[in-house]
């Protein structure tokens, strides 16, 4: 798999995932934007050193590559990006939305700043991000966009109500996006990642930690920004486990006078998994009721 001529944008990568992801693509011909803010984990502080230290391991190894110190909060600082590598390389290929705080609290402790701070950074900055890339991908007719998502967002976590809310309404910005895209063949999707990274290297065991190198997350991501990437996908990867997680629709039930006492009656039968599918879209949902409707006033 190769992207030689191809440009990628990688927000927060001066360390953890998006260092591993920019060596990769460098590593495999593409031209890099290694973007980071610098900060520390919690978001405060700024700093160029992180982005220019991944930018001189890529040179060094023949590749090529541009630092951004832009925080992906500001839309003045990440068109100033977009423009810099527009006017050097030309293009714009891929957008990886990988840049991320932490601000971990119960939900009773947690400040609402903190809540705030955490969705602006992870969602305003991937929706920032992705607008300034949005028109000239459009143009292209090609692009590559991967939002970070998390399990956290995906299915809970205590202690992260900010960060798993900021989690999973990127995976609503990605289901919109593939849609809108994919006239022009703009694939998006989501990865999950599990790897050991300032993140996560006080949560868990070093024999938990040294199995989850962000290299095999790297070999998920790659794929998603390829040539022949799927589109609308979540890829949950790590340790070398790779999984799509999906947002499932059981088969349910109608009734055309429906009471509290039915939903209440019937609600192991509106649960049940068996047979449940992922819509195609938003309206996929509606169309499903109208069918069962339409079913039952022909019955
Ligand atoms: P990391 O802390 O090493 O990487 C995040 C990077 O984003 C940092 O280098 C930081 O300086 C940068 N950043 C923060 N705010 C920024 C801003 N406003 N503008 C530009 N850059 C900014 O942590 P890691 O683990 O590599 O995280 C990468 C992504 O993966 C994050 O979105 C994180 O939430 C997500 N993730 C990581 C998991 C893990 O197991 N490590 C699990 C699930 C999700």
């Amino acid at each position: 798999m190769r992207f030689d001529g191809k440009v990628a944008i990688i927000t927060g990568a001066g360390g953890g995932l998006g260092r591993a992801y920019a060596l990769e693509l460098a590593h495999r011909g593409a031209k890099l934007v290694v973007n980071d803010l610098g900060g520390s984990l919690d978001g405060s502080g700024r700093s160029s050193e992180a982005a220019d230290r991944v930018v001189d391991e890529i040179r060094a190894a023949g590749g090529e590559a541009m630092a951004s110190g832009a925080s992906v909060t500001s839309v003045a600082d990440v068109q100033a990006m977009v423009d810099a590598a527009r006017n050097r390389w030309g293009r714009i290929d891929i957008l990886v939305n990988n840049a991320g705080v932490l601000r971990d609290k119960s939900f009773a402790k947690m400040e609402i700043e903190d809540f705030r701070l955490v969705m602006d950074v992870h969602l305003m900055g991937a929706a920032i991000c992705s607008k300034a890339v949005w028109d000239l991908m459009r143009e292209q007719n090609y692009g590559r966009i991967v939002m970070t998502t998390s399990s956290s967002g995906l299915y809970g976590n205590f202690g992260q109500a900010n960060y798993g809310a900021a989690k999973m309404a990127l995976v609503g910005l990605m289901q919109t996006l593939a849609i809108e895209g994919a006239k022009n063949d703009i694939r998006v999707n989501c990865i999950a990642p599990v790897a050991a990274t300032r993140m996560t290297e006080n949560l868990m065991a070093e024999e938990i930690l040294a199995r989850l190198q962000p290299e095999a997350v790297a070999a998920g991501l790659v794929y998603l920004v390829s040539e022949g990437a799927p589109t609308r996908t979540t890829l949950c990867a790590g340790a070398g486990g790779f999984e799509t997680a999906n947002i499932t629709l059981t088969k349910g039930i109608y009734d055309e006078a429906p009471t509290p006492e039915l939903v209440a009656a019937r609600f192991a039968e509106i649960a049940d998994r068996t047979d449940e599918a992922v819509p195609e879209n938003g309206g996929g949902q509606l169309r499903g009721v109208f069918a069962k409707a339409m079913a039952g006033a022909a019955a």
